[in-house]
This record gives structure tokens, sequence and C-alpha cells, in this order.
């Protein structure tokens, strides 16, 4: 560790990594400076002195005691700088994307009597997260029970469709959905500004011909865009699309680019729906690519690789990360009745639940290696 150069240079495996004073500063989790519950500052840092400096480093085994020159004097763990430096995963976030083909899939599933047991609920929710979907089963097949299943990962998120939505056949159809069509896979409602993030569908009753539901992993389509023709994902990375709905009383629309990409590159967001969106009229030469690309992405969403296909039993719930995967079904004859409620939460709600249980759950582990 060397401070000398007014930076605490980090060494982490290849490279070494400076540390400013003041971000350290603002890092200390000293019970007088931070709130240890909610780790929220007790203090405004934008009234530190811009002249902040490291004046005095005493490095041990596991850390390092700084003082800065305001007086304050905080111990450091190197793991915790590695963590907050993002030179190492954080053991409590939630785990990475693993984009999948049917060949590579094991579809997360949880059996709903299980849903109490906390490593039984931490293991589903592993599973959702590297995946992008999870298959809850033997749940209670009773109409709008959806309510409590979905709420058992988070709050609500309601839409102009309501807090729980049916999807069978309709005589008059606000949607396709509400039709006995296939429906190929799709993002729901990407024309909101916030997009729903993560769609739940119950099965009350599935025994029509047809009505198999399908699930795409949308970052394995766009990976192998990115791979067959860089220049396709590129334009659809950039070019802002406008996605609509229209109806008696809703007019909702949205403007963004279909592959919505972090600060790192990589996928944040996908919006596929083909009967809703409309590019701009930019030159023909560039919306010529773009027809290209999204007529390649929409093969790639079809090709049998891609595309998990299974029926949904009476009693099944799909929880699906609808800005990753994309979901759609097969055609339904009428010769049975099929009947779906479907709700949305946000992401908020597992992701918080998933970093709480594995906190919670690593403390036990090590408690318990600890009385061992
Ligand atoms: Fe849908």
């Amino acid at each position: 560790m060397n401070w000398e150069s007014g930076f605490l240079d980090l060494q982490a495996e290849d490279r070494s990594v400076p540390l400013m004073a003041e971000w350290l500063r603002e890092l200390s989790d000293a019970p007088d400076q931070m709130d240890p519950n909610s780790q929220q500052r007790f203090y405004d840092p934008t009234l530190l002195p811009l002249d902040l400096a490291i004046v005095e480093a005493q490095p041990d085994a596991e850390g390092i005691t700084l003082l800065f020159s305001d007086g304050h004097r905080h111990y450091y763990p190197y793991q915790r700088l590695m963590i907050e430096a993002s030179l190492q995963a954080d053991p409590d976030d939630v785990p990475q994307p693993m984009p999948w083909t049917i060949d590579t899939l094991t579809p997360p599933t949880l059996q709903w009597d299980q849903r109490k047991d906390s490593w039984a609920r931490h293991n589903v929710l592993e599973g959702f997260f590297k995946f992008g979907f999870a298959l809850l089963r033997n749940t209670p097949s009773v109409e709008d029970s959806l309510l409590d299943i979905a709420q058992v990962f988070g709050p609500i998120r309601e839409t102009n469709w309501g807090r729980l939505f049916n999807v069978r056949t309709e005589a008059v159809a606000t949607d396709l959905a509400y039709t006995g069509l296939a429906l190929t896979a799709h993002t729901d409602n990407p024309y909101r500004r916030s997009v729903p993030g993560i769609q739940f569908l119950h099965c009350l009753a599935n025994n029509a011909t047809g009505g198999e539901s399908t699930i795409v992993d949308g970052l394995s389509i766009c990976n192998a865009l990115k791979a067959e023709a860089p220049d396709e994902y590129d334009i659809l990375t950039k070019l802002p699309v406008s996605f609509r709905y229209l109806s008696s009383d809703v007019n909702d629309r949205e403007t963004a680019p279909m592959i919505r990409l972090d600060h790192n590159g990589n996928l944040r967001q996908l919006r596929l729906s083909t009967r809703l969106d409309f590019p701009p009229a930019v030159a023909p030469e560039i919306l010529k690519k773009f027809y290209t690309a999204r007529r390649h992405l929409a093969r790639l969403a079809a090709e049998p690789r891609f595309v998990f296909s299974f029926k949904l039993q009476e009693g099944d719930c799909l929880m699906m990360d609808n800005h990753r995967t994309l979901h759609g079904r097969t055609a339904f004859a009428e010769d049975g009745f099929r009947f779906l409620q479907g709700s949305y939460i946000d992401h908020d709600g597992p992701e918080s639940q998933y970093r709480t249980l594995n906190r919670q759950l690593r403390k036990m582990q090590s408690a318990q290696t600890v009385a061992a």
C-alpha cells in the first residue's frame, strides 16, 4: 500500500488502482459518520474540504487505518475496499446473468409449500437472476391468488391493465393476448417509460389443445446478434424507436433503443415487440440497416435452440424478467379452457430480498462454523 502520491494505491491482481482521499473519507462507516443500520451519512459530504488529503496510513494484514487532513481517522478492511472499488464481487449482491440455450438451461423451480424456507427462496431467486425466469409449482390454483403469490417477492406494480389481468379469450379483444392466436416472443408493455420489471403468469386452467408457453433469453439472442452481425447489433443499441399502445382511454408511448446497454456495455434492457414499434424516418440506408437487424433478432428469437417451450399446468406460475427474457405462446384451440392471470412487480423486490437473504444466510453459516 502506497499513499505518498496523495492516493491510496490498492493492489488488484494485475494492476494498481489509485483511491482518492475524498472517496475514502466518504466511505467511512464509523458510527459517528454513517448510520450503521441504513448506511446513510450523518453529514453532507459536499461540505468536506476540497483539498482533503490522507496524512497518515497504518496498514496491517487485514486492512489499513487512515488519518485524513480534517482529523477523521478510520480503519478500512481491504476486502471492503476491493468490493467498493469493484475489484471484487460483492458476496451479497445478485448473481450475474448467465446466457442460456435449451441445452444449457436448468429451469429454476420452487415448490410453493417451500416458499417460507429461506434457502429454498434464496436458491430459486439465484436461478432467477442467472436465467431470467423461474417456475413456481403447485401454487394455489384459485382465481386472484396471484396477488398473494407475487407479493411474496415484492409489491405489485399496477398498470392500466390493473393489479392483475386475465389472459383468456375475449369476445372483443383489447390486446392480441386475449385471443387464441400464437404470440411470438415479446416484451410486455415496452411502450412505458418504466417498463414493468418482472411478470408473473399464473395458470388456473390449461386444457385447450396448444397454448404452450415459450421463453427466450434476450441476453443469448443479443449476444448471438452481436457475434453474427456487429453493425446490426450496434444500430439496435442506438436508434430510438417509438413504442406505442392506444385504446379508448390510454395513449402510452415511449421512445428508446431496442437494446439498452449499461455503462459497461452489457445488456440492461431489451424491448422486442414487433407489433407496436415504430422507428423514426431517418435516412433510408439507416432504416434499411434497422429493419435488417430487427428481422435478424426476431429470427434468432424463433430459433429452436433459444426457445424453451413448455405447457403450464394448473397451479404453475411463471416468473420472468421482462427486461431480459421474451415470452410468447403457441396458438390454442377452443376445444378446452385456457385461463391465466398476470401481474407485475418491479425488480427491486426480488433483488432486495435476495441480498437480504444472502446476508442473513451467510451470517447464519459463519455462526454455525464458529459454533462447530
Ligand atoms: Fe405478453
